[in-house]
């Protein structure tokens, strides 16, 4: 008999705002994400603006990406940002000793980015250096983003051709200051941050600074917990977070060749986030009860060995049906966690990890992820409807995950209910109860493929693309659908 799963969707007076920020993305100064991927110069014969590649411009633009994290991850913390900035020509190099020993030749530095984000129409979010920087240096980089002027660093800016601020609102005060931030307790980095906070001023950004504490790794609750009691509240105002998803962390195995065993534990890892926000966020309800502080997951996304050929240290990896269901429960479990998790940052935007666009030469590409990030952007800003769901087991050798993960919400007099089968055989019926909801009619889009391990390739691009689903009815308030095994369904209502 086929497996069947049941929801419940119901309009509530206090259901929070889905942030548009849970759908933002990051880009690191590692291997093939700047150089040869976003940036590739603007003498390169790839048509580009300002020496990005214009197709990456477009492809972003259609997919709403509300922040952009950068330039790091590790390598934010060995980044002087002054470097990176005046006449390309009399950059300094440096090795970028966390991915691959390469030489950094600072061609894309400060403006690059902020006037990307601003082509993007994206908010710009700097992960600025605390493990090998100083307050000084941290506290110039603001005035020189965010200060009108007159002043040393505006006046600086200046000179290098930018009036007026970009007004940047969003700063990572360091990245894993557990590990490779420079290996702190958390203690100490909670004292570090305050000091760090503290000369942190917004200048003349009619946007309130978002100051971001570099968070906790996976389970590690002692971190969020030392944050949450130390640091006031007047000088924090979000807690980052980050999980990866992957079958091993020390056998990660192939991005594209992998058993139903290696699925199995990537989607456990995956499934993790739901354990993880739900205890990080219980904790910051401890110290924070009013909420004024956000969970900010801003590294997740799915990691796997880097494919044959390619360099160890440029984490760049194929994306298949396989990385579709991590985006998919992913994003349903930080949709369903809206009053906490108000910001997260996919790993990472271009050749790297789990990435939405892969590149080769000329040619690039939209991964199933993309697809995935592109179907959900329909909850941005929108009001969260909760769900009750019973989901059936997806069983694989005596383990079991429930095979379904669904959220829904409602804008401008729309209802999206976004739903994942991760169940890699069979399909699931789900019946959902919408008698709650004021909605007449359902269309639907769904992203499948006829197997598991299936990717876009640089000869086959469109292989995997969304396409309209008309697998449901609706009947007296509830609809019928019938996910296929592995997808990914977004239905509309009106
Ligand atoms: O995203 C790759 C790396 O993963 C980041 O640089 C670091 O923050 C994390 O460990």
């Amino acid at each position: 008999a086929q497996q069947k799963s049941y929801v419940t969707i119901e309009k509530s007076t206090d259901a929070p705002t889905i942030s548009k920020h849970i759908y933002g993305h990051f880009a690191e100064h590692l291997g093939r994400c700047i150089y040869d991927g976003f940036y590739v110069g603007d003498t390169s014969a790839i048509p580009n603006k300002n020496g990005v590649r214009k197709d990456i411009i477009k492809a972003l633009k259609e997919l709403k990406i509300p922040n952009l994290r950068w330039p790091g991850g590790c390598f934010a913390d060995t980044y002087h940002w002054k470097d990176g900035i005046g006449p390309k020509e009399d950059r300094p190099t440096i090795v970028n000793t966390w991915w691959g020993g390469v030489t950094e030749d600072n061609s894309f530095g400060t403006h690059d980015f902020l006037n990307l984000c601003e082509e993007l129409d994206t908010e710009p979010y700097l992960a600025a250096n605390v493990g090998s920087g100083t307050v000084k240096e941290f506290a110039d980089w603001l005035q020189y983003v965010n200060h009108i002027g007159p002043s040393p660093m505006a006046d600086l800016r200046k000179k290098y051709g930018r009036e007026t601020p970009w007004g940047v609102k969003y700063w990572g005060v360091g990245n894993e200051m557990w590990g490779c931030g420079g290996n702190m307790t958390p203690e100490y980095y909670a004292n570090l941050y305050k000091r760090y906070a503290t000369f942190m001023t917004s200048w003349d950004n009619e946007k309130n600074l978002f100051r971001i504490a570099s968070g906790a790794n996976v389970d590690d609750y002692h971190w969020t917990e030392v944050l949450m009691r130390d640091i006031p509240k007047n000088l924090i105002e979000g807690v980052a977070l980050h999980s990866y998803s992957y079958v091993e962390w020390n056998e990660k195995g192939s991005s594209v060749d992998f058993n139903e065993a290696q699925y199995f534990s990537t989607m456990q890892t995956a499934m993790k986030m739901e354990e993880l926000v739900t205890k990080h966020v219980a904790i910051m309800d401890k110290y924070d009860p009013r909420g004024k502080v956000a969970l900010v997951v801003d590294e997740w996304g799915g990691w796997y060995d880097v494919m044959d050929g390619t360099n160890p240290g440029f984490l760049y990896q194929q994306n298949t049906m396989r990385d579709a269901m991590i985006a998919g429960i992913t994003l349903n479990i930080f949709n369903n966690h809206a009053d906490r998790v108000r910001m997260a940052n996919l790993a990472q935007t271009v050749n790297v990890l789990q990435a939405v666009i892969l590149t080769e030469g000329e040619k690039m590409l939209l991964t199933p992820t993309y697809h995935v990030m592109k179907m959900y952007n329909v909850h941005q800003d929108a009001t969260l409807l909760p769900v009750k769901l019973t989901a059936p087991d997806y069983i694989f050798n005596g383990e079991k995950l429930p095979a379904v993960s669904v959220s829904a919400s409602e804008k401008e007099g729309k209802t999206h209910i976004s739903l994942v089968n991760i169940n890699s055989k069979e399909a699931v019926e789900v019946s959902i109860n919408v008698e709650g909801l004021n909605v007449k009619k359902f269309t639907g889009e769904a992203l499948t493929s006829a197997k598991l391990q299936n990717y876009n390739s640089f000869d086959n691009p469109e292989a995997i693309a969304p396409k309209e689903f008309e697998d449901f009815k609706l009947k007296k308030g509830i609809i019928t659908v019938t996910l296929p095994p592995f997808s990914v369904v977004v239905l509309e209502g009106k």
